[in-house]
């Protein structure tokens, strides 16, 4: 037994929703070296968890064993109290969700039948399939008038909507994404994962979600798993990522150095921490003729940074959630906290409306 293997198994919690790898590793036949090797990770219930890192590394591998896809060669996955391979693939499947890129919708169906093709397998009553697929083309932001639509009649990220929609149909407790937003432009992958987001935050659900896109994974996930050779390298919060990077690989991957996204993912928030409650400072002559911007507590920094550029003022107000005022900030505070250990990550679903 491993180390990191018995320090899991030991501060293992046996809840429902959560998902465990204890030394899991697949060798393909055909393959010396192992797809993915000895990786030990604990995914809390709810948490969307973004497996990072450069191609052949092994996420895919690693995705495609939660649903047995791929069996692994040693190790095992737990969700909950059940090894995987207890369980019946059919079992196992019905409370997984799986999204890939190539979103795979059948084509001689409409949206409508798309969507519904796994209640459908399930002999969910007509009337609630109906209700289910409203619900979620809503939920996924697409307009009832595209129930009838074949596939080829729309864009590529209105299929990957509907993949989505599809992968949420039947409820399942855990979503599997493997480069689901590869293929779509800069525009539609912006949107769709403010979206993911969204519904995330909404729905509760565990989500693991493959990427090699360090932007996609710092901005969706709660934490961050990076493999390397199949191996895990670190696994951690987006803010300690790129605050504590174990080694120069991940320092290079997440970009420590890059100010402007140590900037997004700080709150305001940490500012008030460490300093207490923040002064009225005095406010200069010039400074009276300019109008002092407000922020929002849990806003993060690079937000900030742009506000007092754009608006040329020295300060920002901060307010809390109750629009209570809690002083001014400058960009001398932004600079203390680059340096500062005291970061408090942002919240992700506060800047989720609906
Ligand atoms: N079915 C397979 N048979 C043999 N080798 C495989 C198979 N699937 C993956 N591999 C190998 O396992 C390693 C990990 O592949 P995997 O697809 O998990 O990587 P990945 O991190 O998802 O990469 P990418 O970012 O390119 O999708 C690679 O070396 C790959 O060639
Ligand atoms: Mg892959």
């Amino acid at each position: 037994m491993t180390y990191a293997y018995s320090k899991i198994k030991e501060s293992r919690v046996t809840q429902s929703g959560e998902i465990l790898f204890e030394d899991v590793s697949k060798t393909f036949e055909s393959e010396a070296v192992s797809a993915v090797d000895g990786v030990s990770l604990q995914v809390a219930a709810g948490d969307l968890v973004v497996f990072l890192g450069p191609s052949g590394s092994g996420k895919t591998t690693l995705l495609k064993m939660v649903n047995r896809l791929y069996e692994p060669t040693s190790g095992k996955i737990w969700i909950g109290d059940e090894d995987i391979q207890s369980l019946s693939i059919n079992d196992l499947r019905r409370q997984i969700g799986y999204v890939i890129q190539q979103v795979g919708l059948f084509p001689h169906m409409t949206v409508k039948k798309n969507i519904s093709v796994v209640p459908r397998l399930l002999d969910w009553e007509k009337d609630q399939i109906q209700s289910r697929v409203a619900m979620l083309l809503d939920l996924t932001g697409l307009p009832d008038t595209y129930l009838e639509r074949y596939p080829n009649q729309l864009s590529g990220g209105e299929q990957q909507r509907v993949g989505l929609a599809r992968a949420l149909a039947a409820d399942p407790d855990i979503l599997l994404m493997d480069e689901p937003f590869a293929a779509l432009d800069a525009i539609n992958r912006e949107r769709l994962q403010k979206e993911l987001l969204r519904l995330h935050c909404k729905l509760d659900k565990i989500i693991l979600f493959v990427t090699h896109d360090v932007e996609e994974a710092l901005l969706l996930a709660d934490k961050i798993a990076v493999l390397r050779d199949g191996k895990l390298i670190q696994y951690d919060t987006p803010i300690d990522l790129v605050t504590k990077p174990k080694n120069a690989f991940v320092e290079e991957l997440v970009g420590t150095n890059n100010i402007l996204r140590r900037l997004s993912l700080v709150s305001i928030e940490s500012i008030i921490k460490a300093k207490g409650r923040l002064l009225d400072k005095p406010i200069t002559m010039d400074q009276a003729m300019v109008e002092i911007p407000t922020i929002h507590s849990d806003a993060d920094l690079r937000s900030a940074l742009s506000l007092l550029l754009s608006s040329g003022s020295d300060y920002l107000r901060v307010e809390d959630s109750f629009g209570t005022d809690q002083g001014l900030i400058s960009m001398e505070d932004l600079r203390e906290m680059l340096s500062s250990n005291q970061l408090i990550e942002k919240k992700k679903c506060d800047e989720i409306s609906d």
